[in-house]
Parts: structure tokens; C-alpha cells; sequence
């Protein structure tokens, strides 16, 4: 269950965040005991630490969190969530200490630090809960807590219970839920209709291609997200070595992250008219794999030559991206976990994106900043255009050389954008490597919180 604020008149035990310099000041107004307790306990503020305060029953009548230095805290997203298990299991309310501008990303990161992925193995039913503080829109937060549960849910899953039957009855279930429409398009009629790339990097799999097609809201401008689908990326016949392989589950982090972001955005109401696609494939080998050397011809048009199988996710995008673009959205986004260049350019904390417009662009940057989902803007470096064009066919999938692998990417989706009244590319990690306050080991969302708050400048709303 995703996390939820404790009611605001839930009896909670006051907690107080306490900065590394703060602390002398802070005790010298407190009881006697309670300094003594404090000092006794060696607590010092630091970012990450936790004290209970007992009164004179022995039970806790208040908690410290250590908060350290601002420069401390400039490390950490989530600065508060790190301390958050060092607290007894209860309900606390924040007495003092949070800086102004701080209440919904410190609030959000707490509710983060709930998250566990429990299909396989029970978690641990120890709660902390906190009453949202003051000035926090707490159903918003909540709403944003919900996306990252879901996107991580779906990465955590691994492809044998995630393969693309699973992924479209997550998006069925997330339809239905939401009174949206919903159409998938599957196997062969593919073909009959005309998405010829999606069909061959995902006929060699047991289950069937497909692209997933979701549709809601009535009026309002037209945003029309795209999500990478891939439910296992084995590499294709360019078969990845097995340490490269291994994570490759999450290689639906981009769908799992717009299904995410579709959900808060149908949970909020806001006024506008979403479209999601999603291209749900397995990179598989069998006697009918794509190859490479192959020529494909894309829904646009455009001919592809095939010099990676293991590039496919630009493939499948390709098409959804063309079909996506063919009503000229007022914004269109793909997210994908596209490329390992896009790792070794930011790592996996920040969200690489691609954007033409300026004003896109900032309000990304902006809100990303401001949700706790910092993004980093590339450049659609028009000159390396010619890396994508090969020679017998208009495009190349895997340019040899590997500069600026997720660039050449990007521009190659663009390519099939040119209706749309705008375009941003997410190239994601979706995973966090070792665990941190608030996002443990496994699936991440990056880029919807961005996504989300921009919304509103770069649409009108
Ligand atoms: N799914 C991978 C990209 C990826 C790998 C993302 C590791 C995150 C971590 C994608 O399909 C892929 O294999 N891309 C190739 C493209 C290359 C062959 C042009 C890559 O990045 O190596
Ligand atoms: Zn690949
Ligand atoms: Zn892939």
C-alpha cells in the first residue's frame, strides 16, 4: 500500500529537526534531564540521526532529528528520510526546525522511506508515520508518493512476472481505475496496421508484441507521453554479455515511469487530454530475431539499417513516436532507459533530457529541482545527424564510433516528431544502484516529478 500521511488528529509525538549548530541552543531552553539524556546519548545533530526523548514514565514524549549543516544537506534529496529509521516505530508531527520551502520534499521523502517491494518476500509492518505539516498539500504529496510506488513496483518485477501480458494489465488495471480508454494492438495486427519495428524486435519473444494505447480526459491541450516498453532486453542476436544483461528487467523503466506520472496526473484531474504509449516488447533470440544487417522500414517510412539488434528501443519508439505524432500533440514526451551512454554522461541520480524549446526545457529543469527530481538537459546536437545516416537506408540504429551514444539516440527519435508542438526525450536509468534516504536498492522513478510540475507553465493549464 502506498504511503499515506497520518490523519492531522492523530496523537503524534513532536519531532523536532535539529541542525548541527542548533543543538546547544535548543537544550539550553529544555529540562535538565532532557539535556543531560541528549548529551549522555552522544546526539549532535548530525544529518541522518535520530534521538527519542522519554518523560518521566520512560515513554517517548518527543524526538530529535539530527539535520546537520545546509551544505550537509545539499548531499541528500531527501535529507530528513535518512533519520526516519532511526526513530521509534509511531506517529510524529515536525515542531520545528523545517526550512521554509523544504515542508514537500522533506514530507514526500518521508512517505518514500515506507516503500517496499513485498511481492516475493513479506516486508517488515513497523510503521513511522507523520501528520503532514502545515501548508503541505498533503493529497498532492500523497499522489506523488503513489506514482514512484507504482514505477518501482513495475521495475522491481522481474521480466517472468513482467513480460509484455503483465505490462498491459498493469496499464488495463491503471485504465480502469481511472475511467480512461484503452486499446491494444497485438502480434500480427501489428503488421496489418502498420508497426512494422515494433513487431520485429518483439516477434522472436513468447509473448506477443504489442503497442499499448491509453487515452484520457476530454478537453484540454493533448499531452501524449511514450514509454519504452521493453520487458527483458536481452541484447537480441547482439546477445549482451551477462553482467550487462542481468539488470535488464528494468529495461520498461520508461513505461513503468509514464504509467507512474499517467497515474498522478488522472489522480490530480488536471485539465488536459493524456494519451499513453507504450510499445510492450521482449529483446529475444529465436529463428525469427531481427538481425543485423537487416533493413526495416518504419511506420513513417524512414528505412532503418540494423547494425545492433541490442539498439531497439529507439525501434519500438520509432513507431509509437510516429503514430503519437500523426494528431501534432501540444507536448509530446518518451522516456526510455535507452542507452548505457546516458549512465556514464550523468550516472544514475540525474535524469538526462532532450528538448528543442527553451521555455520546455527551463520549466523541466525548474520543477525538477523543485519535486525532488533533478534533470540535466542534453543537447540535440544537430550536427551529429549524419552519425545516424549509414548509407543504403535513411537511418542508422547503432552508429558505429559510440560518440555520443544518447544524443545520437535522441536525434534519432526525433526524427519522427515533427508534428508534435513540442518534444522532450527522457533517456533514464530507472534504478537505484545502492541504497539512500528514501530510495532503496532496485526500480526508480526519474523525470515524472519534472514532468508534472511542469506541466502547468509549458501547457497552459
Ligand atoms: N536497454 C539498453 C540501454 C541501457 C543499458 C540502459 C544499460 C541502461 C543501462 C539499450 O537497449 C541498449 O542496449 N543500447 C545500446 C545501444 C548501442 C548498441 C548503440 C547501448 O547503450 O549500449
Ligand atoms: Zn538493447
Ligand atoms: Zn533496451
Amino acid at each position: 500500500m502506498p504511503a499515506r500521511f497520518a490523519a492531522p488528529d492523530t496523537a503524534a509525538l513532536p519531532l523536532h529537526l535539529i541542525e548541527s549548530d542548533g543543538l546547544d541552543p535548543w537544550l539550553a531552553d529544555q529540562p535538565a534531564p532532557v539535556a543531560a539524556w541528549a548529551k549522555a546519548s552522544g546526539f549532535t545533530g548530525a544529518l541522518g540521526t535520530a534521538l527519542m526523548i522519554p518523560g518521566p514514565e520512560g515513554a517517548p514524549v518527543a524526538a530529535l532529528a539530527g539535520y546537520g549543516t545546509a551544505a550537509q544537506r545539499a548531499r541528500h534529496r531527501f535529507p530528513l528520510a535518512g533519520a526516519v529509521p532511526s526513530l521509534a516505530p509511531g506517529v510524529y508531527r515536525i515542531a520545528s526546525g523545517l526550512p521554509e520551502g523544504g515542508a514537500m520534499t522533506e514530507s514526500l521523502g518521508w512517505l518514500l522511506t515506507g516503500y517496499q517491494f513485498t511481492r516475493y518476500r513479506a516486508g517488515s509492518d513497523v510503521t513511522r508515520a507523520l501528520v503532514a505539516p502545515e501548508g503541505v498539500d498533503a493529497g498532492r504529496v500523497e499522489t506523488l508518493a503513489a506514482a514512484e510506488w507504482l514505477t518501482r513496483d513495475l521495475v522491481n518485477t522481474p521480466a517472468s512476472d513482467m513480460g509484455p501480458d503483465a505490462l498491459e494489465a498493469a496499464a488495463r488495471a491503471l485504465a480502469a481505475d481511472h475511467g480512461a480508454s484503452i486499446e491494444v494492438i497485438t502480434g500480427d495486427d501489428l503488421l496489418a496496421r502498420n508497426f512494422p519495428m515494433i513487431h520485429a524486435v518483439g516477434r522472436a519473444s513468447a509473448q506477443a508484441p504489442r503497442l499499448i494505447d491509453l487515452r484520457w480526459g476530454a478537453s484540454g491541450p493533448l499531452l501524449t507521453l511514450v514509454g519504452k516498453g521493453v520487458c527483458f532486453d536481452t541484447g537480441g542476436l547482439n546477445l549482451k554479455p551477462g553482467a550487462s544483461m542481468g539488470l535488464m528487467k528494468k529495461d520498461m523503466g520508461g513505461a513503468a515511469n509514464t504509467l507512474g506520472l499517467a497515474q498522478a496526473i488522472m489522480t490530480l484531474g488536471l485539465k488536459l487530454r493524456l494519451r499513453l504509449l507504450i510499445p510492450a516488447v521482449e529483446n529475444s533470440v529465436a529463428g525469427n530475431s531481427f538481425r543485423p544487417g537487416d533493413i526495416l522500414t518504419s511506420r513513417k517510412g524512414l528505412t532503418v539499417e540494423i547494425n545492433n539488434t541490442d539498439a531497439e528501443g529507439r525501434l519500438v519508439l520509432a513507431d509509437a513516436l510516429s503514430y503519437g505524432d500523426d494528431e501534432a500533440p501540444d507536448l509530446m514526451i518518451s522516456m526510455a532507459t535507452l542507452t548505457g551512454a546516458a549512465r556514464v554522461a550523468v550516472g544514475p541520480d540525474l535524469a538526462p533530457f532532450y528538448a528543442d524549446d527553451e521555455a520546455l526545457a527551463a520549466a523541466l529543469a525548474q520543477a525538477g529541482g523543485q519535486l525532488a527530481d533533478p534533470v540535466w538537459r542534453m543537447p540535440f546536437h544537430t550536427p551529429y545527424e549524419a552519425m545516424i545516416e549509414p548509407g543504403i537506408a535513411d537511418l542508422d540504429n547503432a552508429p558505429s564510433g559510440g560518440f555520443a551514444g544518447s544524443i545520437t539516440a535522441a536525434l534519432f527519435l526525433r526524427r519522427f516528431t515533427a508534428q508534435a508542438k513540442r518534444y522532450a526525450h527522457f533517456d533514464i536509468y530507472a534504478w537505484q544502484p545502492s541504497a539512500a534516504p528514501g530510495r532503496p536498492k532496485g526500480g526508480l522513478g526519474q523525470g515524472g516529478r519534472a514532468i508534472l510540475g511542469a506541466l502547468p507553465e509549458v501547457l497552459d493549464l
